[in-house]
Formats: structure tokens, C-alpha cells, sequence
């Protein structure tokens, strides 16, 4: 599995080729793919965060109520809004986030993996993702935000409704849907999790409402784009970096050694296989960006899968090189916006790794690691590990 050609990937290495600024009358958006121009347009000003696209006056009564509310609570999340509400929403948060709140996961970390890792063993092992890497991430999540493992069902409903809506064009059904899991959400916040207080992110949301600092409805969609944002890319990232390695003994026997740090495996990981492909933005004021007109408005998708396969960056960018010295990805960002849980999400890849390689029996057989050829994000298909 050193090598991946995905149509996602081949489709961004034609735009990088032939053009790099690429309007998509489809999707209704620019595309940006080489990594100098999407490291410049992350820090520019002239792109705001995505704004709704919906256009509430075609929609019939019922429907457009539910529309407005999920556009309103969407607007709340950070990625999707911009400064000056969007930091004072990062400062809000940010205790839950400072590096002692979560060295002191550590070991909470470490124990959540070698539990999940105890079960995979005892039932023979299973699919990577499904039976081990995302319930630990799961874990974590409840540990860091602040809820029990008897929640995990409905928070991974509730989720999988609202990215529904987030992720597909417009649909009645999917609105419905994500209206009622946006409710639901909402008054297990403010009734259950808050009021409780367990974890980082629930403590610090509980005193922030407290002083007046936040809503009870921004502290709803905090809730929710840690809950989407944060589960996903950890469980497919731990799972492509320990099935990478494993494809390449040589480097799996100098991390177990101590002589190659794991840390530049997981680097490596999210650079060659970037969990969230797009950073999404919207043009605030009319501007030309290399010879293009971009206009007040125009959605714009900074490809991040891209940018970190950039030929003009990273020499061999298809091959995973755990060794490669080039450092520089984007897989989290950069500027206003740069990934909050970088370092827990870095912890928690990097415990999970550690306990499958230092833990697992010998397998009788190990993927390959399938990938769906997805827009959007990485997915895993499976990757089938026997014990
Ligand atoms: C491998 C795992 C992860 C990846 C690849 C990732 C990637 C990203 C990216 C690319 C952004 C910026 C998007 C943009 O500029 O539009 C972002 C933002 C963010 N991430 Fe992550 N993320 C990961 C895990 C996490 C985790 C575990 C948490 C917290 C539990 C988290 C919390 C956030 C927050 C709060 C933001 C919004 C920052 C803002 O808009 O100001 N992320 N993430």
C-alpha cells in the first residue's frame, strides 16, 4: 500500500498539471490544487468562511423553516464562520484545548487503547476502522468532550444526520432529518451534557455559558462540529498509518526499535492520505488570483489532498515515505482557522499505532487497505485484519 491512485487523487493531479485554478460550473465552485497557491489563499483575507448557499424563498413552508434553522446553527460552527465571531468562539474554547489539558489525557488515551485493542483480539480481529479505530476515537471523544459510552449510538446518529444535510445537495428528507437530529442534539447539550460538566470541552462550555460568554446554542454547535469534525479523520488516519506501516516492515521495525520516531509515520499519513480534502471559502470582495476573476460570492474549495501531493513540494508525493524529511502539509490547516485538536488528534493516531504494534499477535492476515474513491474525504472501505 506505498502507492494510492484514488480518482480523487488522479483527478487533482490533472488539475495541478493543467489548471491549478480550476472553476467547476457543476459544483458551482473554484478549485484550487498546487500547495503554494493554497498555502497563500489560507491566510487571505479577500476569502471568508462558507456562507449559505440556500436560497430560502424557492423552498415550500415546512421545509424552509428546518432550512433556516440548520443554515443559523451551521453558522455558528467555527469553520464555517469568521472572525470577529469565530475567535471570540476559539477563545471561548480554547481552555479545553491548551497543550496540560491534553498531555493529561495521556493516559487516559493509552488505557481506551488498549481496551478497544483487547477486544479486536479477542474476536479474532475484524475490519480496522469499523472494530477498532473508530470506537477508540469514539472514546476519546466522549473523554474529551464529556459523555459515556451508553451515548455513543445516538451522537453517531445524530452526527452521520447532520453531515447528511452538510455533505448532500438539497433533499426534503435529508433536511428533515438533520432538523430532528439538530433538535434532539440540541436539548441533550443543554440538558444532559452541560449541566453534567464531565470532560474538558463540557467543563469549559458550562463555565463559558455561566459568565455569559457563550449561548446555549453556540455551545450547541461547538458540541457538533467537534462531535462531526473530530471522530472521523482520527479513526481513518490511525487506521491508514498503522496499515501503511505494516506494509513496510523495515520502517515498522525502526519505530518499534525507537530509531524512527512514529511521530513522522503519522505525519506522513495525513500528508499523503488527508483526511478533510477541502478547506471550503467563499470570496468576500472581487479579486484576480492568477490571471482568474474571482467575484463577491464565488465558492471557492482549497484542496488540501492536493496541495499536500504538490510534485513542486514533496518529491515522490504518491509514495508514503515515513522517512521523508519535507515537512510543511496542510492536512490541518493554516491561519485563522488552523485545526484546534491538531495535537490530540497527533496523540491520539500516535497511542493507537503504538498499542497496535506493540500489541497485536501475530495476524494471519492484514488488509489490503481498500480505499473508496471519494470526494470530500478519505474513506476506508475496509481494511480486514485476522488474528
Ligand atoms: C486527523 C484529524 C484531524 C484533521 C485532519 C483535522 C483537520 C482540520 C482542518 C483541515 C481544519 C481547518 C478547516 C478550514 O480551514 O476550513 C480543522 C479545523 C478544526 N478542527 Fe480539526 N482535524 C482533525 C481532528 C480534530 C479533532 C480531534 C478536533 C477536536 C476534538 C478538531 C477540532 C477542530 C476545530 C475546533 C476546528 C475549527 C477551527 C476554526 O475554524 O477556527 N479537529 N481541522
Amino acid at each position: 500500500m506505498s502507492e494510492s491512485d484514488t480518482d480523487s487523487n488522479a483527478t487533482y493531479a490533472r488539475l495541478r498539471a493543467t489548471t491549478p485554478v480550476f472553476w467547476d460550473e457543476a459544483a458551482g465552485a473554484w478549485f484550487i490544487t498546487r500547495y503554494a497557491d493554497v498555502a497563500a489563499l489560507l491566510l487571505d483575507a479577500r476569502l471568508g468562511a462558507r456562507l449559505s448557499s440556500v436560497d430560502l424563498a424557492g423552498i415550500p413552508a415546512p421545509v424552509r423553516d428546518q432550512v433556516g434553522a440548520l443554515e443559523a446553527f451551521l453558522g455558528r460552527w467555527l469553520v464555517f464562520s469568521d472572525a470577529p465571531y469565530q475567535a471570540r468562539m476559539r477563545k471561548a474554547i480554547a481552555p479545553a484545548f491548551v497543550p496540560a489539558s491534553i498531555a493529561a489525557l495521556t493516559g487516559v488515551l493509552r488505557s481506551h487503547a488498549r481496551k478497544h485493542l483487547g477486544h479486536f483480539v479477542e474476536q479474532g480481529g475484524g475490519d480496522l476502522v469499523h472494530d477498532l479505530t473508530k470506537p477508540f476515537a469514539l472514546s476519546v471523544a466522549g473523554e474529551f468532550l464529556g459523555f459515556a459510552a451508553a451515548d455513543h449510538g445516538r451522537l453517531a446518529t445524530w452526527s452521520g444526520d447532520i453531515m447528511g444535510y452538510v455533505t448532500a445537495a438539497f433533499d426534503p428528507e435529508l433536511t428533515a432529518r438533520a432538523a430532528a437530529a439538530l433538535h434532539e442534539l440540541s436539548t441533550w447539550v443543554l440538558t444532559s451534557l452541560l449541566p453534567r460538566g464531565d470532560g474538558p470541552v463540557a467543563a469549559t462550555l458550562a463555565a463559558g455559558t455561566a459568565r455569559g460568554e457563550l449561548t446555549g446554542a453556540e455551545a450547541v454547535a461547538i458540541v457538533a462540529q467537534l462531535l462531526t469534525g473530530g471522530v472521523e479523520p482520527v479513526s481513518v488516519a490511525a487506521a491508514v498509518c498503522s496499515a501503511a506501516l505494516h506494509q513496510q516492515p523495515d520502517a515498522l521495525a525502526r519505530v518499534r526499535a525507537g530509531t524512527l520516531p512514529l511521530s513522522l509515520a503519522v505525519e506522513e499519513t495525513l500528508r499523503w492520505q488527508t483526511p478533510f480534502h477541502f478547506a471550503p471559502r467563499r470570496v468576500r470582495t472581487d479579486f484576480v488570483f492568477q490571471g482568474e476573476q474571482f467575484r463577491a460570492g464565488d465558492r471557492v474549495a482549497l484542496v488540501l489532498a492536493s496541495a499536500n501531493r504538490d510534485e513542486r513540494k514533496f518529491s515522490r508525493p504518491d509514495v508514503f515515505d515515513p522517512f521523508r524529511t519535507e515537512r510543511g502539509h496542510l492536512a490541518f490547516g493554516r491561519g485563522g482557522h488552523y485545526c484546534m485538536g491538531a495535537a490530540l488528534a497527533r496523540l491520539e493516531i500516535e497511542e493507537l499505532v503504538r498499542a497496535l504494534h506493540d500489541g497485536l499477535p501475530a495476524a494471519r492476515s492484514w488488509g489490503p487497505a481498500e480505499f473508496a474513491s471519494s470526494y470530500g474525504a478519505t474513506e476506508l472501505r475496509s481494511v480486514p485484519v485476522l488474528i
